[in-house]
Formats: structure tokens, sequence, C-alpha cells
């Protein structure tokens, strides 16, 4: 039925016109069944997922699909040999992704037979706060419940859309803006969600995605910072309930540079899930501090750093092997010896990029000791001066390299009081594999000086036997879910520490910074990359960082657009260029960076970018995956936004 090679594409844009139906139709056939042509059918129409039926979408079974005459595999698989196209002719075609309403934008008819094939899996997609607007979706009981728990990650998690940075979707149905008046609407939000249990519903997403020219996401928990889980007019991955986790005691890493234990993860697996995993088989795992982040979601492709980082390097350090559906629909088994350059460049060059992770193989270490102090307090509390906190600040980073040495994780806050002093919490300052007599030792000097100040934080020690228990009982509760707000991050060098100078302008910068009103969220951390660790992508300022430091302004729905602009560029080209200033060539953390930066790829990925580029360019010529600040995003620009925020409810086209 296809006679060249360049016919595929005509016929993957044939395939979604034809199948196109005009809303209007009232009714729609498929396989000889009727189905209501309306907004909510397609969810209806699901048949009962086969549990035996094969996990991987193999050639046979494409080969099958007879009956909607699309037999020939090639529709679904694209050929990257495809040399008959010229390169210009597809950009012609297909400068901008598809969106609703668009004529090559598939129709019902097609939505529905891709439901079909995914065994019922596909979601029409509705915000998670309309039920706080009038209309068929309002419900009292509901929207109560969400304005009351929006800033918990688990309002979020379980839904397949809803994200934790609604800036970024264009907050179109906030439920607490419902009263205010006003409309929800998809905004940002994709159009369809698939809800994935299989490594074959993948594979047809990622097919049907680029064979339709729709624009493609990845969701996993939601919680991204600059907007990479969310796009309007989007077909979206919902990678949640791939939740498998296995412990392996004696696992060998292909290319032998690692025997011992590990544990498999499934693409959905939150860091609680994976601590607790970790904690019953008698390990220690390395994640991040926030409860639900998703493991081998965002966290490990864009590096992640840990409360164990300092003494076994970074999230991404820890991958011996990847599974992968990659952006021409086949799926691999990724590690040092099969397939190098991919291996290399998913841990840490960044999530949504080089196809979707259905789950990784991450090493696992030995059970210790964690003690550690938390205080959370206010210079009105301590009844302090300014100037006084000052000090007190200078007096524990100057001892950072001190810490450090003793593979620290002092994660601790700042930020100006409404009415005046200071808001200061550390949760927690800890020290992997320490005692309490050690750490008490370790920072008695410390508060020896807070003392003579007259620094009293009103400090909490503890003392666990494991990286679980310090976790659940020492670390802040996560707030999500404002629209009033913006970050950046920088990783600031040892070098900083070493001239004194140097020291003396960065804390008068992170100073002034905080004065002027931003919050600073810091970390006492290093990541070195541990012996024995294959090389990655993970950018290299992480191998010198002895603050990591994230800064953000905040605002809220009464400050006039103006001022709003004015606060979106104050953070990127004022605060962020003020740390930049300080340390020139050192970078940023790209899960927990400034989406605006305007040297974004230097910044998150430093000198690894141009190799990342070219491995991008091989994967995936056609743009399958994109997210903004993504290895190759720079090719695309989302439409009709402002020009200190990004979001990601416009066209996606080509630059
Ligand atoms: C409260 C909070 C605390 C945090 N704490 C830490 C911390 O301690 N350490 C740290 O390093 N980071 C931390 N982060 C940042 C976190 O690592 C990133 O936000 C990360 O991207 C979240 O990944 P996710 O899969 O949970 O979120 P999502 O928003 O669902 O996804 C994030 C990105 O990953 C992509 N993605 C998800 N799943 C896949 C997949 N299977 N294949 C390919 N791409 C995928 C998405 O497309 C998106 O681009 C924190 C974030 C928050 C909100
Ligand atoms: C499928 O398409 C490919 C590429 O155009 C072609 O080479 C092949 O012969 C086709 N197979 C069938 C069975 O039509
Ligand atoms: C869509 O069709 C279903 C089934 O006929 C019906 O119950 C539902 O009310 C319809 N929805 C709309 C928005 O018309
Ligand atoms: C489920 O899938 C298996 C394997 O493909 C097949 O043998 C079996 O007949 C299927 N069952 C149903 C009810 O379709
Ligand atoms: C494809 O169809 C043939 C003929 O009906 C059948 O024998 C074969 O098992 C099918 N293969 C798959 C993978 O479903
Ligand atoms: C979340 O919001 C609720 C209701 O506004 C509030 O009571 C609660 O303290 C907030 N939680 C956090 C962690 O900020
Ligand atoms: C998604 O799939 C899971 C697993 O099959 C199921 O439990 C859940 O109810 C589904 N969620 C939605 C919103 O469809
Ligand atoms: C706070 O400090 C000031 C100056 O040191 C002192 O005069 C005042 O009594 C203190 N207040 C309290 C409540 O301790
Ligand atoms: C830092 O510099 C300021 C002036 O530039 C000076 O007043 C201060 O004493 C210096 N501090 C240190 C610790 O050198």
């Amino acid at each position: 039925m296809i006679a060249s090679k360049s016919s595929v594409w005509l016929l993957a844009a044939a395939w979604s016109v034809l199948l196109a139906v005009p809303a209007s139709a009232q009714t729609i056939v498929v396989d000889g069944e009727t189905i209501p042509a309306n907004e909510t059918n397609v969810q209806d129409v699901s048949v009962p997922v086969n549990e035996s039926a094969p996990l991987e979408l193999t050639d046979a079974l494409l080969a099958n699909l007879t009956d909607l005459e699309l037999s020939n595999i090639s529709l679904f698989y694209f050929d990257d040999d495809d040399s008959d196209i010229q390169a210009r002719d597809v950009r012609q075609l297909f400068r901008c992704k598809s969106m609703p309403g668009d004529l090559l934008y598939p129709g019902p008819i097609a939505w529905s037979v891709f439901n079909l094939l995914s065994g019922g899996a596909l979601i029409k997609t509705v915000p998670l706060g309309s039920a706080c607007y009038p209309g068929r979706l309002y419900n009292a009981a509901t929207c109560e419940f969400l304005v009351n728990n929006w800033n918990d990650s688990d309002t979020h998690i379980v839904d397949p859309t809803s994200v934790m940075s609604p800036l970024f979707q264009g907050a179109t149905c906030e439920p607490s803006e419902a009263a205010f008046g006003g409309e929800c609407t998809l905004g940002g939000f994709p159009s369809y969600s698939l809800n994935v249990t299989s490594v074959a519903q993948i594979q047809l997403a990622v097919n049907f995605a680029r064979n339709t020219n729709v624009r493609l996401v990845v969701r996993n928990t939601g919680h991204d910072f600059l907007g990479k889980n969310t796009g309007e007019g989007a077909l979206s991955i919902w990678t949640h309930h791939l939740r498998d986790i296995n412990v392996m005691r004696n696992y060998r890493a292909p290319g032998g540079r690692y025997t011992g234990p590990a544990m498999k993860l499934g693409a959905g697996v939150m860091v609680y899930e994976l601590y607790e995993a970790a904690e019953r088989a008698g390990y220690t795992a390395v994640a991040g501090e926030c409860r639900t982040v998703g493991v081998t979601g965002g966290y490990l492709g864009g590096g992640g750093h840990s409360p164990v980082t300092s003494m076994f390097g970074l999230g991404s350090d820890q991958v011996l092997s990847i599974d992968i559906v990659t952006p021409n629909g086949r799926f691999l088994t990724v590690d040092e010896v099969n397939h190098p350059d991919l291996f290399w460049a998913i841990r840490g060059g960044g999530p949504a990029t080089w196809g979707v992770v259905t789950s990784m193989t991450v090493k696992v270490h030995p059970k210790m000791v964690f003690s550690g102090m938390t205080w959370d307090t206010t210079t009105v509390a301590m009844n302090i001066t300014d100037e006084t906190f000052w000090k007190a600040i200078e007096a524990y980073w100057t001892r950072y390299p001190e810490y450090s040495a003793e593979k620290v994780y002092g994660y601790c806050r700042m930020s100006r009081l409404p009415t005046g002093g200071y808001a200061w919490r550390a949760r927690p300052f800890m020290v992997p594999g320490m005692k309490l007599v050690d750490f008490k030792a370790l920072v008695q000097p410390l508060l020896d000086d807070w003392a003579a100040l007259g620094v009293f934080p009103n400090i909490e020690f503890f003392e666990h036997e494991s990286l679980h228990p310090a976790w659940m009982r020492h670390f802040p509760p996560e707030r999500v879910g404002s629209p009033y707000g913006r970050t950046g991050s920088r990783l600031i060098p040892r070098a900083n520490w070493e001239d004194p100078e140097l020291l003396n302008t960065t804390i008068s910068t992170l100073r002034g910074i905080v004065e002027e009103g931003a919050f600073l969220v810091h970390y006492n951390i290093g990541a070195d990359l541990p012996a024995g660790t294959a090389p990655s992508s993970a950018n290299p300022a992480w191998r010198d960082v002895q603050m990591f430091a994230i800064y953000g302004l905040i605002w809220d729905r009464t400050t006039p657009e103006s001022v709003v602009a004015a606060t979106h560029e104050k953070l990127t080209y004022d605060i962020g260029q003020r740390i930049k200033d300080i340390t020139p060539g050192a970078g940023g953390y790209g899960n927990e960076g400034d989406l605006m930066d305007p040297i974004w790829q230097q910044t998150f990925f430093g000198d690894n970018y141009e190799r990342l580029l070219k491995i991008k360019k091989q994967i995936d010529p056609r743009s399958v995956f994109w997210a903004p600040t993504a290895v190759g995003s720079e090719d695309w620009y989302v439409t009709d936004q402002e020009s200190y925020v990004t979001r990601q409810n416009g066209r996606l086209c080509r630059v």
C-alpha cells in the first residue's frame, strides 16, 4: 500500500486528515460500534485491559491491525534513514505542532482508535480546579477540599494533568480564584492524557504523537518548576502508575564497573516509596527531600541532589541501566555497554528530551547512622537585630568547607518577614554516617560564636539509625501550588570560599538579595563524582559546588501587572545576574533553575551542551520531545508569550 519511503510521511498526514471528523458530527463508528462524538465520549470507549497481553507493541502485533488499514508498520515507526524527504519540506508542513481545531489535528475517530489500541487508557482532560467553577463539573465538597489542600502535593499527583507550578500552565483554573469570577479553561493543560501501565501504551503514544504531529508531553507527579510537564493541545503520557520496585542484592552492571545491591524503579516511583523500600531491604537510597518527587522521572534525568549527595554523589550518578521508549517508538535498554551515548545523555542531560523512561536501575548503599540538628525561628523570636543575624550567618557560612569535608547536608531557608526581621530555619543540618556525639563536637565552635552574639535558635539535635526515620522527622512540609512566584538557582563553587575577599563579596551579595525581599533556600552540599562512576552529562558545575542556592521572588493576586512584570525581570536580569557575576563559569540546576535564563544552555548543561545537542538531533530529528530549557528546545518557541515568562498556553512552533 505504501510505494516509497517518502510516502510514509504523507500517509501519516493523510491518515490524520481522513480520521479528522468535524466536531459537529453526532456519531462515529469504530469497529461497528457506534460512539457518541461529544466531548466526553473518549473516556467511555474503553475495552478491558488484557492482563496477559504482550507488554510490548511488537511488529507482529502492529502488522495485525488490518481492519484499520494500518497494516504497514512504517506508519508507526519513523525511519531515520528517510533520505527522500527534504528536511525543509517537512519543516514547511510541520512548522508548528498541530492544535485542536487545526485541519491536521486528529479528530474524534483518531482519538477513539488510539483509545481502543491503548486498552481504554485515554483520558479527555479536565482541569482539576473545575470543581470550583460554575457549570456541569461544579462540586462544592470537592471544591472545598481542593481549596484547603491545594498546597499539598498529594492533591495534584492523583490527577492526570494538574501541576504544582500553575504559573506556566497559565493558572487558568485555580480553585481559589473562582471566588473572583472568571472561568475555568484548559489553558496550557494537555487535551489528552494516556494513563499508561505498560511499555506498549507508551510506544503507541509516542508513535501516535509523532505521526500526527501532535505535541507530546510527559507528566509524572507534576512537580516541575519550569512548566516542562504541560502543554496546550498536547497528548500527555502519565507515568504515575508504573510503580514497580525490584530489589536486587547482587546486581552486575553491564560493563562490569559495579557489582552490588541495586533497585529497579518504575517510572512512577516516588521518593517516599523508594526510601521506604530501601529501609525495609536494609539500604540507603539516593533521592530528594520532597516526599512525592518522581525519582526516575524528572529527578534523576535532571541530576538530582539528595541528603546523601555529599557522600554518594548525585542521583544520576547511581544509575546503572535505563529502559526507555525513544522518539522513534523503540523500546531500548540503555547502559554503559548498550547505547553508551544515550546512557551518558539521560543521566543528567535533562528529562523529557530523550524519550519516555520506563524504569531505571540504581545503586543503593549500606544503611548508616544520621546525626544532625534543626531550628526554625525568626530574628524576632530570638530578639536579635538584623545586624546580629547577618553576623551569625557569616559565622555559619564561612565554615561551609569544614562541614563539606564531613559530607554534610545543610538545608536552610531564610526570608525577610513582612513586619521586619527574618525567618530562618535549618531542616535539617545533618551528616550521614556520624554519631551525635561527634556531630555536636563538629558544630560546637559555631554554637559558641552564636552564643557570644546572643544568638540562640532553639536547636533540636537528633540521631537516627538510618536515613528513613531522619528524613521522616526532620524535613519541612512541602508547599506547592502557588502561581505567584518564580525561582532560579546557582551552584556556588568552592572557589568562592578560597579567596577571603571573594567570600566577603559572596556573603554580601546573598545578604543584599535577601534584604531586598528574595527568599533563599540554600544547601551546604558537595557533589563530587564518586569513584567508579561512568561519565555522565550532569552539569559539571555540580562537581565544584560548595553552596547550592535557590532564590525566589513572590507576589500575590493583587499585585499590579506592571509590578509582576518587573518582578519577573528582576529575578532573571538583576538577582540572577548578580549571582552569576560572583560565580563566573559556574552553573545552575536545571530542575530548580530560572526558566528565562538567557544563557540556559551554558547555565544548566555547561560544556556538555554541544555533545548533548548532537545526540538529541540524532535520536529525535523530528522533535517529538520538547520542553522549555530541554536540550534542543531553542529550535522552537511557544506563541503569544510575554517577554519575561514562557507559559505553555500557546502553539509550539519552529523558530
Ligand atoms: C517540593 C519539591 C521538592 C523538591 N526537592 C528536590 C530535591 O530534594 N532534590 C532535587 O534534585 N530536586 C528536587 N525537586 C525538583 C525535582 O527534582 C524536579 O521538579 C523534578 O523534575 C520532578 O520530577 P517529577 O517526575 O516528580 O515531576 P513532573 O513534573 O511530573 O516531571 C518533571 C519533568 O520530567 C519529565 N518526566 C517525567 N517522567 C518522565 C519519564 N518517565 N521519562 C522522561 N521524562 C519524564 C517531565 O516531562 C518533566 O519535564 C523538588 C521539587 C519540588 C516541587
Ligand atoms: C511498508 O512501507 C515500507 C516503506 O514505505 C515499504 O518498504 C514496505 O514494502 C511496505 N510494506 C507493505 C507490506 O506494504
Ligand atoms: C455525551 O454523551 C454521553 C452519552 O450519550 C452523555 O451521557 C453526555 O451527557 C454527553 N455529554 C455532552 C457534553 O453532551
Ligand atoms: C489476552 O491476551 C493473551 C495473549 O495475547 C491471549 O492469549 C488471550 O486470548 C487474551 N484474552 C482475551 C480475553 O482477549
Ligand atoms: C496476527 O494474526 C494472525 C492471523 O490471525 C495470528 O495468527 C497471530 O497470532 C497474530 N499475531 C499477534 C501478535 O497478534
Ligand atoms: C496549606 O493551606 C492550608 C489552608 O490554607 C493551611 O492551613 C496550611 O497550613 C497550609 N500548609 C502549608 C504546609 O503551608
Ligand atoms: C489510571 O490507571 C490506573 C491503573 O490502571 C487506575 O487505577 C486509575 O484509576 C486510572 N486513573 C484514571 C484517572 O483513569
Ligand atoms: C530584647 O533585647 C533588648 C536589647 O538587647 C532588650 O533590651 C530586651 O529586654 C529584650 N527583650 C526580651 C523580651 O528579651
Ligand atoms: C567585607 O568587606 C566589607 C567592606 O567591603 C568590610 O567592611 C568587612 O569588614 C569585610 N568583611 C570581612 C569578613 O572581610
